[in-house]
């Protein structure tokens, strides 16, 4: 059985995409779930790309220590130097090279010839196995180069000391069937390349990314690079999650595995999408609400009668919780723990404290307590930018009440509290969030924008919590930031949505 490497680069192609980005403390907590998913290397980010970036390559650099973490560089020195900077206190540190090889990228974006790409190859791939041992190279838009020169690239590189060599459909434009042949075609053709390792890197604009990693896992490739959810650039990347799984439920096809812990799959997705705000597909393959629910009466017939009459998948494996009601308005903090535990959160002592305290408060809104709403309660947790842990004055709802109908006024009350101090604001507006938000804005100085915001139920029936998103732009810098909040009171979901995302705002400095 192959071992196929995962690089996840959720946190750099991934946040790459519109409305994926993630603060400093939304990393950590994404890098050491994807280190319990077992994904063998981590793409922490672009150092070189702003300040932020560069501190979250470090600081991820010293908080996961199975995995490699990897910085991507540009192929030129100060870029190199940095993203060596950020990386080089992990415990596997590795620097990710790249320079585009096709015609069209050399031509328009680069200006720069061949031979001029290839002397920065054989330059720069040195300089950065000088700093360190373990170095990816990548020819950005490999499917589209010219497939003599892309050999003469990738052998280059290898004589440089490059230790993965990858080929990127940068832009989604390969078939399953082009990216084998180019795989079979290199290692026929690159010198070295039986000694590295060889990765493909599979952008999903025609929806073929998935199709188009496992096509080269077949005709050889030993590391993929994907991204959890599929997130990415444009249409994204291929999905950590699709490739995971039918590589565990196909390998008597691909004869090729991985180390994912595939118990971990539900979680990291969930987690990430409760992180960006960005929604999962209910007909997402694998995780998507969907994805193991029966409609037709024939389907369910035959799944009660043996499971794998329409089912290819065991739910248990990709660690899907059991919908059952679990808790009630009189279980303690051991049942809570215990409930938490089998879904496979292990919470600190404080945190769970926490999470007992919203989890009593919801309790008595709400009869019976499922595993979809202590989902909720804990990933939300992981989102909320908590006093004790900011160096920034944090500001918390304390109360709110909303005047609202049709033909009056939407006037709205919001009660704060910030560093000791209570503040308390009037205004009106469109509706009552609106007047809410304004209220907000004004007691605080600061000139928010409501960019995107939604909300969903948890789960189903009238008291269900509802999920508040919001993303928020600062007139002062513009820079985004998204908020969640939950209650079953959707109101006071949104205004802490709000008052989260206008909380990071204070975080970053604003
Ligand atoms: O899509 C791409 O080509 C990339 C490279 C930087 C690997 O993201
Ligand atoms: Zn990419």
């Amino acid at each position: 059985m192959r071992k196929i490497k995962i690089f996840d680069t959720t946190l750099r192609d991934g946040e790459q995409s519109p409305g994926c980005s993630m603060n400093l403390s939304e990393k950590i907590v994404m890098a050491r779930q994807l280190e319990k998913l077992g994904v063998d290397i981590i793409e922490a980010g672009f150092a070189i790309a702003s300040p932020m970036d560069f501190k979250s390559v470090q600081t991820i650099s010293g908080a996961v220590s199975n995995c490699t973490v990897a910085s991507l560089a540009r192929l030129n020195k100060l870029d190199i130097d940095t993203a060596w900077d950020a990386v080089k206190d992990a415990a596997k540190p590795r620097i990710h090279v790249f320079i585009a090889t096709s015609d069209l990228h050399m031509q328009y974006k680069l200006r720069m010839t061949r031979e001029q790409v290839l002397n920065a190859i054989n330059e720069l791939v040195a300089y950065a196995k000088s700093k360190c041992s373990d170095i990816e190279f990548s020819a950005e838009d490999a499917s589209r180069s010219d497939r003599e020169f892309l050999v003469k690239c990738f052998s280059a590189a290898i004589a440089a000391g490059a230790t993965t060599i990858n080929v990127p459909d940068t832009v989604g434009y390969s078939t399953p069937q082009e990216m084998s042949e180019l795989i079979t075609y290199l290692r026929e053709h690159v010198e070295g390349i039986e000694g590295v390792d060889i990765s493909v890197h599979c952008h999903n604009d025609l929806g073929m990314g998935v199709a188009n990693s496992l096509a080269c896992v077949k005709a050889g490739a030993t590391q993929i690079e994907c991204t959890v959810n599929g997130i990415g650039e444009r249409a994204g990347n291929a999905s950590l999650e699709e490739i995971a799984m039918t590589l565990k439920t196909r390998r008597d096809f691909y004869d090729a595995e991985t180390d994912i812990n595939t118990r971990e799959i539900y979680k990291s997705c969930r987690l990430l999408s409760n992180i960006t705000g960005v929604p999962i597909s209910p007909t997402k393959p694998i995780v998507g609400a969907n994805a193991f629910a029966h409609e037709a009466g024939i389907h369910q017939h035959g799944v009660i009668a043996n499971s794998q009459t329409y089912e290819i998948m065991n739910p248990d494996d990709i660690g899907l919780p059991h919908r059952a009601l679990v808790l009630g308005k009189h279980s303690g903090k051991h049942a809570l723990r215990e409930r938490l535990e089998l879904m496979g959160y292990e919470i600190p002592d404080d945190e769970l404290e926490d999470i007992f305290v919203r989890f009593k408060k919801l309790a008595d809104q709400k009869k019976t307590i499922t595993s979809s709403d202590l989902e909720a309660l804990t990933l939300h947790r992981s989102r909320i930018v908590r006093p004790e842990e900011s160096s920034a004055s944090t500001c918390q709802l304390i109360s709110h009440s909303i005047t609202s109908g049709s033909g009056i006024p939407k006037i709205s009350y919001v009660k704060l509290m910030r560093d000791n101090k209570f503040l308390e604001g009037v205004e009106s507006g469109a509706g009552p969030l609106d007047a809410a938000f304004k209220a907000i804005n004004k007691m605080l100085g600061i000139e928010a924008r409501l960019e995107e915001f939604s909300v969903r139920a948890v789960t189903e029936g009238e008291d269900s919590i509802g999920e508040a998103y919001v993303k928020i732009s600062s007139a002062s810098s513009g820079e985004m930031y998204t908020g969640s909040g939950i209650s079953t009171d959707i109101v006071e979901a949104s205004l802490q949505a709000y008052l989260s995302g206008v909380n990071k705002m204070f975080e970053a400095g604003e």
